[in-house]
């Protein structure tokens, strides 16, 4: 019997860039998924979720063939035998989340990367974190068909604490960067708008094409190597608006990156709310809600917020000074209640390990 953890993770900047060939600078959350698996004497693999159900996978494994919440075990245990070439019969595997589902917090990465590295466990394999994140994002863009980028299942196993993960998507050479909040008095908030996202239905796979057309227009493998000004002269007004939006964000993680190194923590709020307006207006992923916590935690003094993750709903995260936290808090709560939204969840989130293993 094994068991792993693997966190979710915030993007701190770097939005919709990660299929673009770009950099991205997300972050681990405290927040985990923790899985346990047992093998059994039979064939069967059986998953429990604690508070969700128990299910039965499909064998064998095809994309595709699984619909339910078990389709990211399933994914994983695709990707493990396609991958690793081993056979995955007769196990139990037992799933307890802290993470919510549906938040932009990356729940699906975290599952599917706590069940590979306890396969890796089990069976002595000995695949690297890489290997394990590479095997990840097969499975949830093969098995589950979600057209996603690296960053994701890259932040979930290389996240190190007190340190942002600067991920170039396209070459994958990462960096830590370091990103030690409470030293200079600043509080990150993570803001769970309890509106459920979701990326298979198609709002995703458009934003991504929209994207590579602008590229193909351009001339340009991808919109990583392009300036602003060409995109400027793009046609289109919905492929322009969608280009604009990942080069100034590219154009933000590398400025928000130079603060970092340089330790200047307190001075990336204008850059992060840049990037949610980038994202509200030109790339059109965010929504009411959303834009409620940015707006109202800006009006309480935040020194910047701005969705994270997908959008379409899910999260927004926050940052303030930490004497503020409260009222900044408490803010978004009144503004959410008087807008008649659903309360929100809101906690205070620093940069996380990594998964790893758990010890019994
Ligand atoms: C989802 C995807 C990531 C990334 C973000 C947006 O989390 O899984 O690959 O594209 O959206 O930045």
């Amino acid at each position: 019997m094994v068991t792993w953890s693997a966190p979710g993770r915030v993007t701190l900047v770097g939005e919709h860039v990660d299929y673009n060939g770009g950099p991205v600078l997300p972050f681990a959350i405290d927040r985990r998924t923790q899985v346990t698996i047992r093998r059994r004497a039979d064939l069967r693999v059986i998953v429990t979720s604690q508070g969700v159900g128990t299910a039965e996978i499909s064998s064998p494994l095809c994309p595709g063939s699984d619909s339910g919440w078990e389709r990211y075990v399933a994914g994983a245990l695709w990707a493990f035998s396609v991958g690793a070439r081993r056979d995955v019969d007769g196990l139990d595997i037992d799933i307890a989340s802290a993470l919510p589902t549906g938040a932009g917090l990356s729940s699906s990465a975290a599952i599917e990367c706590a069940v590979l590295c306890a396969l890796n466990d089990l069976s002595g394999v000995d695949l690297t974190p890489r290997q394990i994140a590479d095997l990840a994002l097969r499975a949830e863009r093969e098995y589950v068909g979600v057209p996603c980028g690296p960053m994701d299942q890259y932040a979930v196993m290389l996240a190190e604490v007190g340190h942002a993960l600067c991920l170039d998507s396209g070459s994958l050479d990462t960096e830590q960067v370091p990103l030690h909040l409470d030293a200079a008095g600043l509080t990150l908030l993570v803001v769970n708008t309890r509106v459920r996202h979701a990326l298979g239905d198609g709002a995703y796979g458009d934003r991504r094409t929209a994207c590579e057309q602008a590229a193909a227009m351009l001339g340009a493998d991808s919109l990583r190597d392009v300036t602003v000004d060409r995109v400027l002269g793009l046609p289109d007004p919905v492929l322009r608006r969608r280009a604009h939006h990942v080069v100034t964000e590219i154009a933000r993680v590398r400025k928000v990156v130079r603060l970092l190194r340089s330790g200047r923590p307190g001075e990336i709020g204008a850059l992060l709310t840049a990037s949610h307006r980038s994202l509200s207006d030109d790339f059109e992923v965010s929504c009411a809600e959303l834009d409620t916590v940015v707006e109202a935690a800006l009006a309480a003094g935040a020194l910047g917020a701005r969705m994270t993750g997908a959008g379409f709903g899910g999260s927004a995260i926050v940052l303030c000074r930490s004497a503020e936290s409260a009222v900044v808090a408490d803010r978004v709560f009144e503004t959410f209640e008087t807008s008649g939204f659903r309360e929100p969840d809101v906690w205070p989130a620093g940069p996380a390990a990594g998964a790893r293993r758990q010890t019994r």
